[in-house]
């Protein structure tokens, strides 16, 4: 009897460390209700690290373990980042792509896995392997953006006798996203282009040439610093600038700065909108430096990500996406597309603050 009780006691002890391993080894085998895969672009810009939090501790609070991986913006790296979580046997993938068009292999190997895509907030592209998309409205986005330069630099009251005075930048090439940004903004600003009340000196205005590959705000400086010698040495004044995006906003305005604008007569800084409500720019917006940002609150995507993996985890269909709007070359990918809010001195108390998105002491209040 005692032998058999010490032979019990050995099992349940054995039973009790296994299990210790295997939680403890949660990321790579999955605990609780299933492990679900997250990757993000880059640790380097602020939104994708508020957006993994998000996500992460959404789907912890409901009880799934979650492998959330960044990758610097390096392709190869993302690329065996997704091929090793479809190895541990994630039961979702949730990515933010760096280039959208490169994860061809992975999504294929994900879909003979039998495991959902999720596209978060970046659209893959050219794959028919993408279950999802949770994002927001981008030509919206673009609309709002094209809305802070029509505000801002009163292009109602502009004439083509007295016209304004823009240069225009667009987001990643490689990014979708990219494309409905310029295609909402330039359908908002095409009334004043056409009268002629809106100008654009150095006349690059195609996507292709006005793109800042991965959003690189150094690279945006450089251009913004060639276009101020290039076109605006004499008297011409530049009075704004089309940005997508909150660190090539800053960014830009620096490149002004370094000329005088903002400090020498005649020169007010340009009007600059942005995107992503960053902590920054919402201080050069209380600073009235930056003009206005898009707020796209990444709670809120989080939270949309996580209800939505958790339901095909329920094996439940979603219901109420947008069937329509984007193809991404291989299929139309069912999507939830949230609302963005435009965010100026005036609303940064009630839609930034108060919505605790950033505190008064991120903010140097
Ligand atoms: C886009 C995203 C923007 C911005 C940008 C740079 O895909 O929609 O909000 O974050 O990437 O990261």
């Amino acid at each position: 009897m005692k032998s058999m009780q010490r032979v019990c006691m050995t099992a349940l002890v054995l039973l009790v460390a296994a299990g210790t391993v295997f939680a403890g080894g949660s990321q790579a085998r999955g605990a609780g209700k299933g492990l679900i895969g997250v990757v993000m672009p880059t640790r380097s810009e602020e939104r994708w690290i508020k957006d993994g939090n998000a996500v992460k501790e959404g789907l912890e609070k409901l009880g799934y373990a979650v492998d959330l991986q960044y990758s610097d913006d390096d392709i190869p790296t993302q690329s065996r980042q997704i091929d090793d979580m479809i190895t541990k046997g994630v039961k979702v993938l949730v990515i933010a792509s760096i280039d959208g068009s490169a994860l061809s292999n992975q999504l294929a190997n994900a879909a003979a896995a039998k495991i959902p895509v999720i596209s978060y907030d970046r659209l893959l592209m050219q794959s028919s392997n993408v279950d999802y998309y949770v994002s927001f409205d981008n030509y919206k986005v673009g609309g709002q953006m094209g809305d802070i330069l029509i505000t801002g630099l009163k292009l109602d009251q502009a004439t083509a006798a007295t016209p304004v005075i823009v240069e225009l930048f667009a987001g990643s090439p490689d990014d979708n996203n990219s494309v409905g940004f310029y295609q909402g903004a330039m359908d908002k600003l095409k009334p004043y282009f056409d009268k002629g009340a809106l100008k654009v000196p150095s006349g690059q205005i195609d996507r292709t040439v006005i793109g800042t590959l991965r959003w690189d705000a150094a690279e945006a400086q450089k251009r913004m610093e060639n276009l101020l010698s290039a076109y605006y040495s004499g008297d011409v004044v530049l009075n704004g600038i089309l940005s997508p995006y909150d660190p090539i906003s800053l960014s830009c305005l620096e490149a002004c700065k370094a000329v005088g604008y903002g400090s020498a007569p005649g020169k007010p800084l340009p009007v600059v909108g942005g995107q992503d409500c960053i902590v920054a720019s919402v201080k050069s917006i209380l600073a009235g430096e930056q003009y206005a940002t898009v707020l796209k609150d990444t709670r809120t995507l989080g939270a949309a990500t996580v209800t939505l993996v958790d339901t095909l985890m329920q094996g439940k269909t979603p219901t109420g996406l947008d069937t329509k709007s984007y193809h991404n070359g291989a299929k139309i990918v069912p999507s939830l597309l949230l609302d963005s809010v435009i965010v100026t001195k005036d609303n940064v108390q009630k839609d930034v603050i108060d919505t605790g998105y950033h505190t008064r002491a991120e903010l140097g209040l």
